[in-house]
């Protein structure tokens, strides 16, 4: 079975990566060109091939906005540009869709688009969590924080991702903070899960405060604006950032050498897959990833088309953690694996660690906490 998934620019620098004649363009003027494109298919992938001999191929579809136009624009114009990108994908063989970035946050996250799509649509956020999970207590190991002492912050944690995150941590940790920006969802959030949750549960829409009081941060945010400051960081602290584009500021990357930050989402698919670009042929797509490497979202897809699943596999909010087992196990059996650590577009060392240890234990020692 094939498979498409609607992607679009997280950025102006995504924009120009793609097409390198838009860096010397101003942003009003690449925004406008974008809101008149229609979409197009961009890369074929080919070559995924799972240990056991099965194979997949599929298209990456650009419905053509950035994610605040996703946020601003009418919702039915928004809607009308991610049906054709699958309507695209359709027309291309492609039986079942996935939902990249923005495209599966907008309104009710895919389960419109999905009633109007010609195919099955995913956004792919259970294997998103899935592989989020891995990497967060990945990270919370490598620095050697011990989950059962600690507190965690999960922002967006009333959202699709971010409120399973919340179920799937919480037995391993002492207390949790959850943390979004709308607070009479919060709290009702709050309400019911205090009772389900086992360890000390918390709720606040200040994020520098919940970021200050935790050793361990997850987040999953449909911000498009940085919300993680290095000022607010504890000594030692380890981020683990699914969201698309990022939360966590870049000046963390220069300010605080005692944090690990890692993208939580990215996988490393089986075979040897190709993202060609459909229009110069020859070239192959920049995903601004290590080679063989996709989002877990991009995975989910994928692995739907492998397991010929053609279902709206996950949507909207209120996401069934059955479901983030059965794919992280379908995934597993798939030759899919969690990509290695990396954040702000490099990879993640072991040397990188054993330095960020050090700076955090130097750090500790010196009861230095900034911003206080
Ligand atoms: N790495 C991957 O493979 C992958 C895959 C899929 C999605 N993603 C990314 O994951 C993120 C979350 O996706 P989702 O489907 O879970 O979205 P969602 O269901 O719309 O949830 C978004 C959450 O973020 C909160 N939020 C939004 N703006 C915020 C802000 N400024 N400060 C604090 N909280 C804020 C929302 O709370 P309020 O409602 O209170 O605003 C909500 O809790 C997106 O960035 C998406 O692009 C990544």
């Amino acid at each position: 079975m094939k498979f498409c998934f609607v992607i679009h620019p997280l950025s102006l620098e995504d924009v120009a990566r793609y097409e390198p004649g838009a860096a010397g363009k101003g942003a009003p003027i690449v925004r406008k060109i974008m809101e008149w494109m229609p979409p197009w298919a961009t890369v074929h992938i080919t070559g995924v091939r799972t240990p056991d001999g099965r194979e997949t191929e599929g298209w990456f579809v650009t419905a053509p906005l950035l994610p605040e136009q996703m946020m601003e624009f009418p919702r039915e114009e928004v809607y009308k540009r991610i049906v054709r990108a699958i309507e695209i994908g359709a027309e291309l063989g492609a039986e079942v869709a996935g939902l990249g970035a923005f495209t599966g946050v907008v309104g009710d996250g895919g389960i419109t688009v999905a009633e109007r799509a010609p195919i099955p649509v995913t956004t792919g956020n259970s294997l998103t969590i899935a592989a989020g999970i891995q990497s967060f207590f990945r990270g919370a190991r490598e620095m050697s924080v011990d989950p059962a002492t600690a507190t965690v912050a999960v922002i967006g944690a009333t959202g699709s991702i971010g409120g399973a995150c919340v179920k799937l941590i919480a037995p391993h940790v002492k207390h949790i903070v959850l943390v979004a920006r709308n607070n009479t969802r919060l709290a009702k959030f709050y309400e019911q899960m205090k009772a389900e949750l086992p360890c000390e549960v918390s709720y606040t829409t200040d994020i520098s405060a919940a970021v200050r009081r935790s050793q361990l941060i997850l987040t999953a945010t449909s911000s498009t604006q940085d919300i993680i400051q290095p000022e607010d960081l504890l000594p030692g602290a380890v981020v683990c950032e699914l969201s698309l584009p990022h939360d966590v500021s870049r000046r963390v990357a220069l300010e605080r050498p005692d944090v690990l930050v890692t993208e939580g989402g990215n996988m490393v698919v089986p075979g040897n897959p190709r993202f060609d670009r459909v229009r110069e042929p020859g070239l192959e797509f920049d995903l601004n990833l290590p080679p063989r490497t996709a989002l877990a979202c991009m995975s989910e897809t994928m692995v739907l088309a492998l397991e010929h699943r053609a279902e709206c596999y996950t949507l909207g909010r209120g996401i069934d953690v059955n479901k983030v087992i059965e794919i992280e196990e379908l995934a597993k059996r798939a030759g899919f694996t969690l990509a290695d650590m990396r954040a702000f577009d490099t990879a993640i060392t072991p040397e990188k660690i054993a330095a960020t240890r050090e700076a955090a234990t130097l750090r500790q020692a010196q009861g230095d906490r900034v911003g206080t």
